[in-house]
């Protein structure tokens, strides 16, 4: 691991609540850091912050990585697509992790998306429906 993490950055006072299945809930948010880290050169920064909209919880991961092509950011999600396969050997993942996160976030009627520019990193936004108490 080379990034520096910065952990966590709360944009909201109140605690967030969401209803689902704890351990796929851990495992989304893991892929989303794992990849960050992954991803991001030394030297580099990766920031987790928690917000919210009226009906929804958001966490964003942010990393200050090699990011995504334009072209490329809507198959990240599909299963085994490794953007530029060569950039990744050395990385040695299976290209799931997107793949179960999202389905992950579906299941939740959540979603993930993904903003990025080449050489200046990339945000991942999850959003999942705030439960009501
Ligand atoms: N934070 C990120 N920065 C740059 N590229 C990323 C990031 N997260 C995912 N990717 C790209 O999306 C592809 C799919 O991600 P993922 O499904 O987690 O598979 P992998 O096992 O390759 O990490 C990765 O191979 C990588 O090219
Ligand atoms: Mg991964």
């Amino acid at each position: 691991m080379s990034a520096t993490l910065q952990l966590p950055q709360l944009d909201t006072t109140q605690p967030l609540i969401v209803q689902g299945d704890e351990e796929q809930l851990y495992r989304m948010i893991a892929n989303l850091v794992m990849n960050a880290i992954q991803y991001t050169p030394r030297g580099g920064d990766v920031v987790i912050r928690l917000n919210q909209d009226k009906k929804y919880a958001l966490v964003e991961v942010r990393d200050t990585g090699i990011g995504i092509p334009a072209e490329q950011q809507a198959h990240v999600f599909t299963r085994f697509y490794r953007v530029n396969r060569d950039r990744n050997r050395k990385t040695g993942g299976s290209g799931l992790g997107l793949a179960i996160a999202s389905a992950i976030a579906l299941k939740h009627q959540g979603k993930i998306t993904v903003q990025s520019q080449v050489g200046q990193g990339s945000t991942f936004i999850l959003s999942l429906p705030l439960a009501t108490v």
